[in-house]
């Protein structure tokens, strides 16, 4: 159940919007960041809140990779595999991740530290490879700098 802050917070993004599932993205965002994932019951008051039929917010929140449908770790790194980063080794960044935290695509560490995600073009295309850990981008990546990131997370 979302607090009356992330309510509060849903409804001034309404106001922004001549329409009001038009801030279907921005309340399933303030959600998320409440949550740390999106439930379905959730998503029902989300759609009770933008007074749009609940299957259409689903299919918004089922499209973007950066809602997450089921829990994640404190740190949820998303290695983008997309052209540029592909091109420049990211497969070789994600399985070094792989193997560092003794997960595979989709899982968290037992500990519910890490979840390691694999993610489309995240926009930053000039310093791949390069993935985005929570709110921060990290660019630029190599092994040595992966172990950096990851002795400073732990
Ligand atoms: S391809 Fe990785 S950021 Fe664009």
């Amino acid at each position: 159940m979302l607090s009356t802050q992330a309510i509060e917070n849903i409804k001034k993004a309404i106001a922004k919007y001549p329409r009001k599932k038009s801030a279907s993205m921005d309340a399933l965002m303030i959600a998320q960041k409440e949550c740390g994932h999106l439930t379905e019951d959730i998503l029902l008051e989300i759609a009770h809140l933008l007074e749009m039929p609940p299957v259409q917010l689903n299919q918004v929140a089922a499209f973007y990779t950066m809602y997450n449908k089921r829990p994640v770790g404190k740190y949820h790194i998303q290695v983008c595999t997309n052209i540029s980063c592909s091109l420049l080794g990211s497969e070789h960044i994600f399985q070094f991740f792989s193997k560092m935290l003794g997960i595979k695509k989709g899982e968290t560490t037992s500990d519910k530290k890490f979840t390691l995600s694999e993610v489309e073009c995240l926009g930053s295309c000039g310093t791949a490879p390069m993935m985005q850990i929570n709110d921060d981008y990290y660019e630029n990546l190599t092994e040595a700098k992966i172990e950096e990131i990851l002795k400073t997370l732990k």
